[in-house]
């Protein structure tokens, strides 16, 4: 809860996003915590959206490119969009299907999803 509070603080919330990096980059200092291995999300409508966490986390490197958009906290994205503070489907096109699309376009082997059963199970 207090996270969310934290957002709207800007030094504190730069505070914030300093130690979650620490925390996040767990795989370079050792036993930190890097969150859950798999993370079930909820897609709505359109299905659960079954997402490999720590793989992307050894894929991408950088914690903040999807947590800048919420915090490392589960249930996140669910709390803010009730909160209307994100918009449905904002995370999806703006940090998962932008990057996939980013690496396709880019020529990369290795994209990740971009079809919508590719992601949503039903
Ligand atoms: C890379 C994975 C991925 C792909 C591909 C994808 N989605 Fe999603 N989708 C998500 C995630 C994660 C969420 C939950 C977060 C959010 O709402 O941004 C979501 C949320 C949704 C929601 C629920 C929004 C809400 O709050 O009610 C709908 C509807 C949806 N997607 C439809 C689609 C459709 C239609 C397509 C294909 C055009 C698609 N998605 C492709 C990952 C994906
Ligand atoms: C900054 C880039 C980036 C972001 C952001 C990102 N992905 Fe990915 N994702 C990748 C790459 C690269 C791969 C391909 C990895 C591979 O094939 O080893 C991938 C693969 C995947 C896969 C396929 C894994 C498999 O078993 O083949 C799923 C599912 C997925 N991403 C879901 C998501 C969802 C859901 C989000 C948003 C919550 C997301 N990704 C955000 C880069 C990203």
């Amino acid at each position: 809860m207090d996270a969310f509070k934290m957002r709207s603080i800007k030094p504190l919330s730069l505070t914030f996003l300093f130690f979650a990096l620490i925390l996040g980059s767990g795989s370079a200092v050792g036993a930190e915590n890097r969150g859950a291995k798999e993370i079930l999300l909820n897609g709505g409508t359109s299905g659960p959206v079954p997402f490999p966490h720590q793989r992307h986390q050894d894929i991408i490197g950088d914690c903040m490119i999807c947590q800048d958009l919420f915090p490392q906290q589960s249930g996140a994205i669910d709390e803010l969009k009730s909160q209307e503070k994100l918009a449905k489907k904002q995370v999806m096109n703006q940090s998962c299907t932008r990057c996939h699309r980013a690496k396709k376009a880019a020529g990369e082997a290795k994209y990740g999803p971009i079809a919508c059963s590719q992601c949503h199970r039903k």
